[in-house]
């Protein structure tokens, strides 16, 4: 009798473990993440919970553990995207899983995705530039995502999570346009317009470079801090309206070698009106709209005009090689909790920040 007893308490046990077992299995295979779905106004964020994803044979799952926002997100929630897209580009994270085939990652290891999905280095293509995150394809405002292991890079080991999120789109977009397109040297003088995340990149990219940045902004408060950051030379464009005399000015007439020209409409011609012979304009962005005319005829001998389009994940991997030698810090401005992402929306569109708004998970 007693062995009865006995036998009896194991399989009790044993079923309670099994049932406890697969409640917690349950858990373990559920997600929060943020989806779009649009609404009377554009595309709003809406939190769900969903199903872990699994990597397939030559995918890697990552616990994402942060996310930075570009203009470009603010952007995308206009643009009605397919309901359900998971929004945001930049997320970093930790390695937990990978599939059979992968030969690059291990668990464990502390990867970003790239800014495109699919361009791994060499020419842009058409397939390529659809490969958007947070855009064309899938985002980053997931507590897990999966990627193509060509998809990811291993972040340099001095910076945060939450550093290391702010550096696929605004920071490689500097890199490119100064670096890639520009082969920006010591010495030469490189404006930046405004003080958002890829400028104040831009910034600090060309003062390690032993570059001279001159860069703009409405606020003398976040003029002062720039200059902090490297700038050699600030202006404020709001109280200073013909603000290319004077940075004209304090290249001594020498002209500005590289333009990163964020803003289009309202700053592409006066840039142009600071040009170095051979200097070089990125054109990148269009917070003011976008420059639709380019003036060839006041266009000085020699220069040139990229247009720009983040960067490859070659690129990436050049960038970080930099940052590592020169132990360069992003600058963030602002982090929110996971719970508090429509919030770090609204804070990006008053464009208070300076640098990078993060969101930890
Ligand atoms: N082509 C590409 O590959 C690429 C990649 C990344 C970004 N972009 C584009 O580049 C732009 C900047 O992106 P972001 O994420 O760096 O933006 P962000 O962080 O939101 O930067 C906004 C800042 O730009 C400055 N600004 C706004 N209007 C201005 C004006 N009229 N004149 C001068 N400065 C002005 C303001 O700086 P102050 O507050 O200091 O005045 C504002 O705070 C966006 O249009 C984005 O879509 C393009």
């Amino acid at each position: 009798m007693p062995k009865i007893i006995s036998s009896l308490r194991s399989a009790i046990i044993l079923m309670l473990f099994v049932i406890s077992s697969s409640i917690s299995n349950a858990h373990a295979q559920n997600i929060r993440q943020y989806q779009l779905e649009s609404g009377p106004n554009g595309s709003q964020l809406v939190m769900r919970n969903v199903m872990r994803p699994e990597p397939a044979a030559n995918e890697v799952l990552v616990q994402i553990h942060a996310v930075s926002l570009n203009r470009r997100d603010l952007a995308v929630l206009d643009r009605n995207p397919p309901n359900g897209l998971i929004p945001t580009s930049d997320g970093a994270g930790e390695v937990v899983a990978i599939g059979s085939n992968v030969t690059e990652f291990s668990v464990g290891d502390r990867v970003a995705g790239t800014f495109f999905a699919n361009w791994p280095g060499g020419r842009r293509t058409a397939q390529a530039l659809a490969s958007g995150r947070g855009g064309g394809v899938d985002g980053m405002l997931s507590e897990m995502i999966v990627s193509h292991e060509t998809g990811l890079v291993l972040i340099p080991e001095y910076l945060s999570y939450e550093e290391a999120a702010t550096l696929p789109c605004a920071a490689l977009t500097a890199w490119r346009a100064l670096f890639t397109e520009g082969n920006v040297k010591k010495g030469q003088h490189v404006l930046l317009e405004g003080t958002g995340g890829v400028s104040i990149f831009g910034l600090q990219l060309a003062a390690a470079a032993g570059a001279k940045p001159i860069i703009t902004s409405s606020s003398d408060e976040k003029l002062v801090k720039a200059r902090e950051l490297g700038a050699v030379g600030t202006v404020n464009y709001r109280t200073n309206t013909e603000w290319q005399k004077t940075v004209l000015e304090l290249t001594e007439g020498a002209g500005i070698d590289h333009v990163l020209d964020v803003v289009g409409r309202e700053t592409l011609y006066r840039a142009i009106e600071t040009l170095a012979f051979d200097g070089h304009i990125a054109v990148i962005g269009q917070l003011s709209g976008r420059a639709d005319v380019l003036p060839l005829g006041q266009i000085p001998r020699g220069a040139s005009v990229t247009n720009i389009a983040v960067g490859s994940r070659d690129d990436f991997k050049a960038m970080n090689e930099f940052l590592t030698e020169h132990e360069l810090r992003p600058v963030i401005d602002r982090v929110f909790s996971f719970e508090e992402a429509p919030a770090a929306y609204e804070y990006m569109n008053t464009s208070a920040h300076l640098g990078k708004i993060v969101i930890t998970l």
